[in-house]
């Protein structure tokens, strides 16, 4: 977070604060969460298996008693329902999740993608920007991640294109990804418009890549490893 653009210095560290106070709580109260819906689960056996002991026993005179308690094993049913919900939204908070905040989890890895800033960057900055957040722009490895990502950019129509991790400014017309790899590594994918002056390929719809000039403003995808 150091020198995020847009956020003062003390606004960044209110915010690391803020985060990691309400994750340490959060995860106190996912415990204790955990900790109430086990023991809900267990009363509601025991209850369960009580009754159905007095029921298969019970005379058949004591109708008074047996919907008594299956009126409480609904209850306790209710509330197991309850407490199962409970548990589910806690821990659906974007705080206890893997990833940090605002980024996308998907398959084992944390995603970011620019467009809620409403903020354009060449592609050299989009990179710098991953590189603060530990993590680089996307290297896109099978067709099911470029699904996810196409999936995404669907979701955001502002997005026309994203600077992805792949550039040809080494040696023109070798088009490589960021972990070093030749474009067709990972996946059968072309680079459109092919140019000179187009060092830096930008992802849009219709998982196609185009050659773009670097220096142009976009919004970007950065991934990592969490
Ligand atoms: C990105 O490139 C521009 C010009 O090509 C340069 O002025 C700028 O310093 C570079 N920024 C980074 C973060 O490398
Ligand atoms: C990036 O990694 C370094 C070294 O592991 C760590 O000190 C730093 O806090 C990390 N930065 C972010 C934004 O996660």
């Amino acid at each position: 977070m150091e020198s995020s653009q847009g956020h003062g210095e003390d606004e960044a560290k209110r915010e690391t604060l803020a985060g990691t106070g309400s994750c340490q709580f959060c995860h106190l109260t996912v415990g204790v969460a955990v900790a109430i819906a086990a023991l809900t689960l267990i009363a509601g056996l025991l209850l369960s298996f009580i009754v159905f002991v007095i029921l298969t026993a019970a005379p058949e005179g004591s109708q008074t008693l047996k919907r008594e308690l299956l009126e409480q094993l609904q209850q306790c049913q209710k509330q197991h329902r309850d407490v199962n919900l409970m548990l589910h939204t806690v821990t659906q908070d974007s705080r206890c999740s893997l990833c940090p905040e605002k980024w996308l989890w998907w398959m084992g890895r944390c995603y970011f993608f620019s467009v809620g800033l409403q903020e354009n960057r060449r592609w050299n900055e989009s990179a710098e920007f991953c590189r603060q957040y530990n993590s680089s722009l996307i290297v896109i490895e099978d067709s099911a991640e470029m699904d996810f990502i196409q999936e995404v950019m669907t979701k955001f129509p502002q997005i026309p294109f994203l600077w992805v991790g792949l550039t040809d400014a080494k040696q023109e017309g070798q088009w490589l990804w960021g972990d070093g790899r030749a474009v067709q590594h990972y996946m059968q994918v072309m680079v459109e418009w092919d140019a000179d002056h187009r060092d830096c390929a930008d992802l849009r719809g219709g998982a196609s890549l185009f050659a773009a000039d670097c220096e142009e403003y976009g919004p970007w995808a950065c991934k990592k490893e969490y």
